[in-house]
């Protein structure tokens, strides 16, 4: 199957020749690593081993090159990220970050040059952040469970706010002013929604057999920020009603769409909004699958290189200790892995995770678990071979 978010460049997966067996590698991806910083190196090795036992198990190999763009190399070097790493890293099928974010790093530095400098050089506009509670996984939402808890949200990750368009004036003085604007076109607006509203047709909860629709509600603001959401409500409707009538339409001011998540999470299936709202709900998101310890995201770059992280940060407090949750990493190999064409592979992951978390672990917080982070990765590992 080829996903929708990649334009493939290789031959398609699993076209193997006749008389060679499963177990040989048809397929190579060529793989950027980033571990980044904090906990990010521990569970990005994780993910890996799942990852490989993946490979070996489905009959594809990852030819991984591993960078060292992060706070220490920052610290040593002076680099953040250079323009010939940018490059290098375009040369891959697709990268799979660890953390990004270091102690003795002012804020924003390595955020910005490293992690938002690479979704806008890459034009990587979507952001996918599932919302999903696994089995035997504990969520702050009363009285609700794996069945209610079980949506996606497509941010825009882009444009927005995210952008910079502003300015501080007249610094240091009473009459200081400081300008953030948020600034959409048409065009940023468009591919997003039109991204959202294909995927919400291939995974809807109809699509999935959960339900009798599928359904992508737009999340905005339309009773203040008249412009902005104006934009992007009128381009949702006009698109939706002309190139995608079977896909149900649905519309929710963002502070209510709060309330609703942790009210009646239930009633969501896929969720389209700007950069910094999809930024804010998705925190809220992954608190109610579980926390930092099991959400994973894609920066897809439909017509590029996309980027894969576990959404939850560098942790620098549980470093180097084995006691980080691996899971979210694992995760986002699992979405790597659907976004090279790998679905059977990553449904094994997927499976395997869910195993896990219903069966073995007391918790996801890191030192609860009852596993030490490599004995989580050794046990998805095992059950991905077995599959
Ligand atoms: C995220 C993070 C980033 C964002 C930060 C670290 C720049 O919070 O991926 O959600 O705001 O997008
Ligand atoms: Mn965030």
């Amino acid at each position: 199957m080829t996903p929708e978010w990649r334009t493939p460049r290789l031959p398609a997966p699993g076209l193997r020749p006749l008389n060679i067996p499963e177990s040989t590698i048809v397929q190579t991806y060529n793989i950027a690593i980033l571990p980044g910083d904090g906990t990010g190196p521990e569970v990005t090795v994780e993910a890996l081993k799942v990852l490989d036992a993946a490979a070996a198990k489905f009959g594809f190999a990852l030819d991984q090159t591993e960078y060292d763009f992060g706070g220490e190399r920052y610290k040593r070097t002076g680099e953040i990220l250079p323009d010939s790493g940018l490059e290098d890293l375009k040369k891959h099928e697709a990268i799979l970050l660890g953390a990004i974010g270091h102690p003795d790093v002012k804020p924003g530095i390595l955020e910005k040059g490293i992690l938002l400098k690479l979704r806008f050089a890459f034009d990587q506009y979507i952001n996918l952040r599932p919302v999903r509670l696994y089995p035997g996984v504990e969520t702050p939402l009363k009285d609700k469970g794996p069945d209610d808890i079980d949506y996606v949200v497509v941010r825009e990750n882009t444009g927005g706010i995210y952008t910079g368009t502003g300015g501080i004036s007249m610094k240091d003085t009473p009459n200081e002013v400081a300008v953030q604007s948020m600034v959409y076109n048409r065009h940023q607006v468009e591919r997003c929604l039109r991204w959202a509203f294909e995927y919400t047709r291939k995974h809807g909860k109809k699509a999935r057999g959960k339900g009798d629709a599928n359904t992508l509600g737009l999340v905005g603001k339309t009773n203040v920020l008249t412009y902005v959401f104006d934009l992007w409500e009128r381009t949702f409707n006009e698109i939706g009603e002309r190139d995608y009538p079977d896909v149900t339409r649905e519309y929710y001011h963002v502070d209510a769409t709060c309330m609703w998540m942790v009210k009646s999470p239930e009633w969501f299936d896929v969720l389209v909004t700007s950069n910094m709202f999809g930024d804010i709900i998705t925190d809220l998101g992954a608190i109610t699958q579980g926390g930092m310890g099991i959400a994973a995201g894609g920066n897809i770059a439909p017509e590029g290189v996309s980027m894969f992280e576990p959404i939850g940060g560098s942790a620098p407090k549980y470093t180097g200790q084995n006691i980080i949750n691996p899971l979210a990493a694992v995760c986002a190999g699992a979405m790597m892995l659907e976004s090279l064409g790998q679905q059977e592979a990553a449904n094994a992951i997927e499976n395997a995770v869910r195993h896990v978390t219903g069966t073995k672990l007391k918790s996801l917080s890191a030192g609860r678990m009852g596993y030490s982070t490599s004995e989580v990765g050794d046990m998805v590992a095992a059950l991905v071979a077995d599959a």
